[in-house]
């Protein structure tokens, strides 16, 4: 069995839902686990302790260790508390799983920038506060493992959800960097893009059959790959019922047109401009730049 013993994860929003799977399993594998829940509605209004607590008992229950923490990750100071009630606790920090979430989905034409906001500070911001936190205990530990949760609305698109898009997709960014700054201490850092019948998507309208195979517990091996100590960096993975497979962004080949490019010849040549038939990833950006430089 591959086990995380000896390891101490904080997992963020694990009161409920995919969070609380990988809680849950993690526990369940060894680790000493940090259970954070703001324990608030799909919208993130309201708040208790409870979620968190409920999940550090039955953690408990079945001969595992945990804590639990009640902050919201979207605000600085809760955000330094999981990591510092996972010190006092523990001592260390291997393991960060930033999933804590929340939806306020409107079309663009009618979603307040208030929403926007809000969307943007749990997700994206709640994951930056968490990682800034934890970053220079696992940078002197010279281990780390993070895990960002992207989602298919991000990395694709999906209507009524730009703030919420915007944020998840973010993150692919926030992990792209961090990938590469966090690589000379073994701090890796990857990223899950769920698909899981949970309460967050229990209105999209499934059919109850497909809604009950997305089961949360399915995305959870795909979590714990990517914090494990032999986890690649800067990978994506999408998983949902039992489905698994690598994300990357390419590009294609590309044309050089030189520096008598003008509108005229770009649009000539929009056909082997647009072509994504040799297309490839790059594992920086400086390698783009390498790449166009020397193209012919
Ligand atoms: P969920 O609503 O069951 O769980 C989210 C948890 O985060 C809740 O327990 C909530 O109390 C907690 N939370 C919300 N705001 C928080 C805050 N500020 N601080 C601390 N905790 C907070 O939803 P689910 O489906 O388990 O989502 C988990 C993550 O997976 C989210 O980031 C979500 O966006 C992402 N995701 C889920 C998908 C799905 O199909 N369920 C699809 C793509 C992404």
């Amino acid at each position: 069995m591959i086990n995380f013993e000896g390891k101490v994860a904080i997992v963020t929003g694990s009161g409920a839902g995919l969070g609380r799977c990988h809680a849950l399993e993690l526990a369940r594998r060894g680790a000493k686990v940090v259970v954070n829940d703001l324990g608030g509605s799909v919208d993130g209004s309201g708040g208790s302790s409870d979620a968190a607590l409920a999940v550090v008992e039955e953690i408990k229950k079945a001969g595992g260790e945990a804590i639990a923490n009640g902050a919201s990750v979207s605000d600085r100071k809760g955000a330094e508390s999981i990591v510092k009630d996972a010190m006092d606790a523990y001592g260390r920090v291997d393991i960060l799983i930033n999933n804590a979430g929340i939806l306020r989905d409107k079309s663009f034409a009618k979603v307040s920038l208030d929403d926007f906001e809000l969307v943007l500070s749990v997700h994206l911001l709640g994951s930056v506060y968490c990682s800034k936190a934890v970053w220079p205990v696992m940078r002197e530990q010279g281990y780390g493992r993070i895990v960002m949760t992207t989602s298919s609305s991000g990395l694709y698109g999906n209507f009524g959800q730009s703030n919420y898009g915007a944020a998840k997709l973010g993150l692919v960014g926030f992990m792209n960097t961090l990938k590469l700054e966090g690589a000379s201490k073994n701090i890796h850092v990857n990223t899950i893009a769920p698909i899981a019948g949970t309460r967050m998507t229990e209105n999209l309208g499934f059919p109850e059959e497909v809604f009950k195979s997305l089961k949360p517990e399915l995305v959870t091996p795909a979590v714990l790959f990517l914090c494990h100590e032999d986890a690649p960096t800067g990978t994506i993975v999408e998983a949902g019922a039992g489905y698994y497979a690598k994300v990357q962004v390419v590009e294609g080949k590309g044309v050089k047109l030189g520096g008598d490019a003008t509108l005229e010849s770009f649009t000539e040549n929009w056909e082997k401009i647009s072509d994504m038939s040799e297309a490839t990833p790059f594992n920086n950006g400086a390698e783009v730049f390498i790449k166009l430089a020397t193209a012919e």
